[in-house]
């Protein structure tokens, strides 16, 4: 079956701090989305890459994937993003042609996720699993709290889950085409990754090993980090 990949990159990434919008930022001077898009066209199993663009910035993104080299196997669309994460799947999701049976969602600010994790994320699909997330073991010990009523107010701590049972979870994500566009369709309350919403439909949704580049930049020490690993690769 053909692999696309949607890659939300509309955010603005307000924890990075100002600048422009966080896919867009450069990394040892090449943007982040370039990265990312160039970590799943790695994959010999990906035809098509859409990129979903800031809501204003489509015709920018397009011009920049067009100054970059990318893999000639591959097809690239760019589309318009939405407000909310969410929403700016499902418009990828949209402008994936029929023929495409297995989907990767793979979020821009995760651009130095190595080709092996995102092979077997798809051979995870391959086999039968609906849903298909890379995740990793917790560093730290995880509290559940009574969110402070005004910054800055101790949190009461209201339970410690087992750390052995708990994974923090990367993308790519893999799914029969099917079930997450029904996902979309379905399920209407906030998520903050798109497994979630499979799991909503009752289907089963199972954990591949992530990878520890798979981080996602989300505040300024993890630029730091990002280019520390593009150096040691030499790019
Ligand atoms: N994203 C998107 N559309 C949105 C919001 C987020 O496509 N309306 C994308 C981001 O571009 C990013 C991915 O979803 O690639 C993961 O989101 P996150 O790391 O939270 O990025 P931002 O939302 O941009 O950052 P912040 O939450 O700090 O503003
Ligand atoms: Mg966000």
């Amino acid at each position: 079956a053909s692999v696309a990949a949607v890659i939300p990159a509309a955010g603005r990434g307000v924890r990075l701090g100002p600048g422009a919008p966080k896919a867009l930022r450069a990394l040892n001077g090449t943007p982040m989305l370039v990265h990312a898009v160039r970590a799943m066209a790695a994959s010999r199993a990906v035809s098509l890459v859409v990129v979903v663009a800031p809501p204003d910035g489509a015709a920018e993104v397009r011009s920049l994937l067009d100054a970059h080299v990318l893999p000639e196997r591959t097809d690239f669309v760019v589309v318009p993003g939405g407000a909310t994460r969410q929403e700016s799947v499902r418009l990828g999701l949209e402008a994936v042609p029929a023929g495409h049976d297995i989907v990767l969602v793979h979020d821009a600010a995760r651009p130095l996720v190595p080709v092996d994790t995102v092979d077997a994320v798809i051979d995870a699909v391959r086999a039968g699993a609906a849903a298909v997330v890379p995740a990793l073991p917790l560093a730290d010990t995880v509290k559940e709290v009574e969110p402070a009523a005004a910054p800055g107010e101790p949190e009461p701590v209201l339970a410690t889950p087992s750390r052995a049972r708990l994974r923090a979870v990367q993308t790519p994500q893999g799914f029969a085409r099917a079930v997450l566009a029904r996902a979309h369709e379905t399920v209407t309350e906030d998520v903050t990754d798109d497994a979630s919403m499979v799991e909503r439909l009752g289907e089963t949704v199972v954990v591949v090993p992530g990878h520890e580049e798979a981080f996602k930049v989300t505040r300024p020490l993890d630029l730091v980090l990002a280019e520390a690993v593009l150096a040691r690769r030499r790019l």
